[in-house]
């Protein structure tokens, strides 16, 4: 129970709700949003396939905090299955599961397709049978691409995908447009921009560059360690859906897709930089040309979101590392090969 606690939020919103469905409640963002409503008394019905998108151990470590909540039921399968799933009353469904690597999409393109973007149909359509009229879904900053205007906004026009998984979310977003006009079916989509914090991705460069330092290995900068990326703290992007959720609980018709980044640019070589200064030790890097996968910059405008629940959440992002590498230091053993 400790560590429950320990990792519990302050702020309540969720309160008027009984049972909800979270996909993917075992990756990052899912195991969060999780803490969150359970703390605040709501049952929380999890699926979650264990996926080997990276380590399970992270995943069973959430599993592991998790259940030690009796408002906690994990379904341990795969969505493609999601019919197996009979429930009688559910409130809302987050919908979160999803292949989230970026540049693995590019040598398995037609998995990107089943997980990302058959799947999501699937969880619309399991809304449809089950009357559920509540969706927030995951979508991501890559649907913004080789967009070359920053701030990214909402009002973008997203014709520039620079990957099958960027192609994915763009096709999430529309699936949620579809089952709104046609079915009723109300949603709220987020563009998450590159999340960071305990309990994080070990296949994200933070952790990559952490774990990298700890095995003495060579850090591979891309671009020459000159891409920009704009760095969301985990605790901000469950407040943003925590808030989004309050605005729009008593609400019965609502559609709209917003930004969540943290409205800066940070160099990957200024991240490795602040890494080396956390750790005490200097990285052995090897700077590597652009890959085409990967866009230059990624920059969220914000404004939408803020105007909508009338708030701004923002981590610093120097508190915001300080934070995850406690939780890294704490968990060292993870990291060490
Ligand atoms: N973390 C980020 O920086 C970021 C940025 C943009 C978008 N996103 C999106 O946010 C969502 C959550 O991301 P995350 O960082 O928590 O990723 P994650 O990989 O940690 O979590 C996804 C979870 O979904 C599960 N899953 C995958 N396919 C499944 C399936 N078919 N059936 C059941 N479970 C399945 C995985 O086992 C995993 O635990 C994803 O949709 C991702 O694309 C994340």
């Amino acid at each position: 129970m400790f560590l429950f606690n320990k990792i519990c939020y302050k702020h309540s919103t969720f309160l008027t709700m009984k049972s909800v469905l979270i996909t993917g409640c075992c990756g990052f963002i899912g195991f969060h949003l999780a803490i969150r409503l359970l703390s605040q008394n709501i049952n929380v019905i999890g699926i979650d396939s264990f996926s080997s998108s990276y380590d399970i151990k992270f995943k069973k470590i959430r599993h592991n905090i998790l259940k030690k909540n009796k408002k906690y039921k994990l379904y341990k399968k795969d969505l493609s299955n999601i019919n197996f799933l009979n429930i009688k009353k559910i409130d809302f469904i987050f919908h979160l599961a999803a292949e989230a690597g970026v540049r693995k999409s590019i040598n398995n393109p037609l998995y990107y397709v089943e997980q990302n973007i058959s799947n999501t149909i699937k969880i619309f359509e399991f809304a449809r049978k089950h009357k559920i009229k509540k969706i927030f879904y995951a979508s991501s900053s890559s649907v913004y691409g080789n967009n070359k205007s920053y701030p990214a906004r909402e009002v973008h026009t997203l014709s520039k995908p620079l990957s099958v998984y960027g192609i994915s979310k763009i096709a999430t977003e529309n699936i949620a447009y579809y089952y709104y006009k046609i079915f009723n079916i109300n949603s709220l989509g987020f563009r998450f921009f590159t999340v960071y914090g305990p309990y994080g991705r070990p296949d994200m460069s933070i952790f990559i560059f952490f774990k990298s330092i700890f095995n003495k290995k060579k850090i591979n900068l891309f671009n020459y360690g000159k891409n920009l990326r704009d760095f969301t703290f985990i605790d901000d992007v469950i407040n943003y859906l925590d808030a989004c959720l309050k605005k729009v609980k008593s609400k019965n018709n609502f559609f709209d897709v917003y930004n969540i980044g943290d409205e800066k640019s940070i160099s990957v070589k200024e991240l490795v930089k602040l890494i080396e200064k956390t750790t005490k030790n200097k990285a052995k890097i090897s700077l590597k040309p652009k890959i085409k996968l990967d866009p230059e910059k990624s920059l969220a405008e914000m404004k939408k979101i803020n105007k909508f629940i009338k708030n701004r959440y923002k981590t610093n992002f120097k508190d915001g590392i300080k934070k995850t590498s406690e939780w890294i230091f704490k968990n060292k053993k993870l990291f060490i090969s």
